[in-house]
């Protein structure tokens, strides 16, 4: 690598000297392999921002060469930026601790988040520095979901729209009082001042700073500025199924007494108890349980129906089938990278998981003949008894194993 390669974790200067020697504003842009993006973004909010006070600090998590190709566009701008470049073993927190460190490093006393793929239009990111500025507010929400503002061409697709909107009304559904006045909580378009906000009090996980915020801390003023979500101008989302269910493990979290010292609804939780009404941790669960289902179901039908086997040895090797399709699910999706282990150490889990399951299934067949002398079908029984076992297995992991 050449001599001049962007530090470790350090925050270095990209151009200069400027006639702005004080910003108010801190624009704080993470990216992650964005070499596409980055040279666009630049060019489009200088004339966005002009006049106001503001730099632009990237935080960047990149393996290309988007920390050069910053530093060389950055020349052009008559904008301060700043880089602070984080090593692939100082990445904490992803997406998420990359924003809290931006926010650290911020000379303005406000940072305004923003993608770095033009997704945030610079003018409305220029807008909400204008409200920032300009109003007796601590938090600034970019919305897409009121005023004018609307997904528009941002979200492709009907499942990602449907995603977007079903997780923003779950968030809220999860946090009533909280997000009362917040239309958008899932934005990742948003500023906010830094001396309103306990930087300590965050932990953020994956994508949703915004939500986090929020949530601990209530007491804080909150306008919101509608804007319109554009389509990627280069380059590919990070965002994944992963990053979904880590997002479902962080509403869980937020959920917790302690996040802002009582719970949602104010009252206390019971003792010993998680102060969560177990929703989230529910969903995440279900999410997994539920494609399990179908999956042992369909096998079910396979061996029995299309095979031909005796029922009972059916849904014993369907059971067999449905076991590794929720392991490898749990292994690639939630527990990914927290377990470690070598593949000797997958194979265990993967044995011990299986055992367990075969253990529940003596269980479950003398409930699934039971149901079927009601004169219930085969298939529907299946699934009545799957879903009762889902439930104990929940209530039993829930209260026992995962309690406090
Ligand atoms: N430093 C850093 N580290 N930056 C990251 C990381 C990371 O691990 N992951 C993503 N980014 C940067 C990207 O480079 C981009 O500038 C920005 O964060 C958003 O990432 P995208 O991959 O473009 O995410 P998205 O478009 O799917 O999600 C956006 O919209 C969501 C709402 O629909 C984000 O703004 C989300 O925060 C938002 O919730
Ligand atoms: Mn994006």
């Amino acid at each position: 690598m050449d001599g001049n390669r962007i530090p470790r974790t350090e925050c270095s200067e990209l151009n200069g000297p400027h006639t702005l020697v004080r910003p108010r504003l801190t624009l704080v842009v993470p990216t992650r392999n964005e070499r596409e993006s980055v040279p666009l973004l630049l060019r489009a909010l200088e004339p966005a921002f002009d006049g106001l006070p503001a730099e632009i600090l990237f935080v960047d998590d990149s393996d290309d060469d988007t920390p050069e190709t910053a530093a060389r566009h950055a020349r052009d701008c008559r904008m301060p930026v700043r880089m602070l470049h984080r090593e692939k073993d100082a990445r904490e927190g992803g997406l998420a601790g990359a924003v809290l460190a931006g926010a650290r490093h911020a000379r303005g006393e406000w940072a305004l988040v923003m993608d770095a793929d033009l997704q945030h239009p610079p003018e409305a990111a220029a807008a909400l520095a204008r409200t920032a500025l300009g109003h007796g507010v601590d938090i600034v929400v970019g919305t897409r979901y009121a005023g004018s503002g609307s997904t528009g061409d941002g979200l492709d697709g009907p499942i990602r729209r449907l995603v977007s909107r079903g997780s923003t009304l779950v968030t809220k559904a999860v946090f009533p009082h909280r997000l009362a006045g917040v239309s958008d909580p899932m934005s990742g378009l948003f500023a906010f001042r830094t001396a309103a906000i306990d930087l300590d009090r965050l932990s953020p996980l994956g994508f949703k700073v915004l939500l986090e915020l929020l949530v601990r801390h209530p007491g804080a003023r909150v306008a919101e500025v509608s804007y319109r979500f554009a389509p990627r101008a280069a380059g590919t989302s990070k965002a994944s199924l992963r990053e979904g269910l880590r997002f479902l493990r962080h509403l869980a979290r937020l959920r917790r007494p302690g996040a802002t010292g009582r719970t949602e609804s104010g009252r206390h939780a019971g003792p010993g108890r998680p102060g969560m009404s177990a929703t989230a941790r529910f969903l995440a669960f279900g999410l997994i349980g539920v494609s399990g289902i179908a999956v042992n179901t369909a096998a079910l039908w396979f061996f029995h129906t299309v095979a031909g086997v005796q029922h009972l040895v059916s849904a014993t090797l369907a059971t067999q089938v449905s076991s590794l399709w929720n392991f490898a699910l749990l292994e690639t999706l939630v527990y990914h990278g927290g377990r470690g282990g070598g593949r000797r150490a997958v194979l265990m889990r993967g044995l011990a998981f299986l055992a367990l399951n075969n253990l529940l299934l003596l269980g479950r067949l003398p409930f699934l003949e039971w149901l079927l002398h009601t004169g219930m079908g085969l298939l529907t029984a299946n699934v009545v008894s799957l879903v009762a076992l889902f439930v104990a297995r929940f209530l039993f992991s829930d209260l026992v194993i995962y309690r406090g």
